[in-house]
């Protein structure tokens, strides 16, 4: 048997799911059909329907989406309602549920990096839907602070209210570095990195963009050129995602890391 799984979003033509849900399909010897679905708002919903009406077993939800469709879902799971968003549907006693595996997934790739957020200063950069789907798991590992940058200050003070731990960040000057900055604004997709203050940068500091391949090149290059040693794309963090997705569509873990044709160093 072929099982059916797709990725809804807008675009999705350049997206390595395909790819790599095939390779954890063989770790298990299932067959799978990942089919990229690009869809706009007004035809989500039909289309969603569609898939599972005709025996779909499970689906990925990407950007726009991933507010949209927890209206077409029977149930979500804790951590969707806290991200308040969606990037994964699987099927329940013929119920449809809505999972976010989005922000396990980033700490799952900052685990395969030894990199703990607990008592660290951290950065946001942007405060879009990538950042609102990872927010709750960070705050969770109890980091000492989490300020929130963003160009509209206001969407960063509104999900700096989820937590104490979160600040939006201001204009008013900071006196300390962070340990880690992470950077989630749609930038990069344009070729351009976000502005950085030479104060909010140490030596130690370790930089994450939650994109990855060429999206994530311009704030890594403006990371390096100011002296961060330790910088990461967010492509550990899309396999972790989607391994975490597949385990709720057929209840097996796939291995990580998967082999290096993946993987991108800097
Ligand atoms: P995503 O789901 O990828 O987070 P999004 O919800 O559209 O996408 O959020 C995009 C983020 O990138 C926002 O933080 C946005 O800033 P605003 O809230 O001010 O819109 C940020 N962003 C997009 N274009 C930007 C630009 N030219 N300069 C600075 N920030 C930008």
């Amino acid at each position: 048997m072929t099982f059916q799984l797709a990725l809804f979003g807008h675009p999705v033509k350049h997206s390595l799911s395909p790819q790599i849900q095939q390779n954890f399909a063989q770790q298990f010897n299932l067959k799978i059909n990942y089919q990229l679905i690009d869809v706009r708002g007004d035809q989500l919903i039909q289309k969603v329907h569609e898939f599972f009406d005709q025996g779909g077993h499970g689906a990925n939800i990407t950007v726009p989406h991933k507010q949209s469709i927890m209206t077409v879902t029977d149930h979500l799971t804790e951590r969707a309602q806290q991200a308040g968003a969606v990037n994964t549907l699987f099927k329940k006693k013929q119920q449809l549920w809505g999972d976010n595996t989005d922000g396990a997934g980033l700490l799952n790739d900052f685990n395969d990096k030894n990199i703990s957020i607990k008592n660290k200063r951290i950065l946001i950069i942007g405060a879009g839907g990538a950042v609102q789907g990872v927010l709750p798991n960070m705050v969770q590992s109890q980091p000492k602070s989490i300020h929130i940058s963003n160009r509209t200050l206001k969407k960063a003070e509104k999900l700096a209210q989820s937590s104490n731990l979160c600040h939006a960040l201001s204009d008013t000057p900071i006196n300390t570095s962070f340990d880690v900055i992470i950077n989630a604004p749609s930038l990069g997709h344009q070729g351009q990195s976000p502005d950085l203050e030479p104060e909010w940068l140490s030596l130690n500091t370790i930089a994450y963009d939650l994109s990855y391949r060429a999206a994530a090149q311009p704030f890594l290059t403006k990371c390096k050129s100011m002296g961060i040693q330790q910088s990461y794309d967010g492509i550990g963090m899309l396999h972790h995602q989607a391994a975490l997705a597949f385990a709720l569509w057929f209840n097996h873990i796939p291995k990580q890391p998967l082999n290096d044709k993946f993987r991108t160093n800097y």
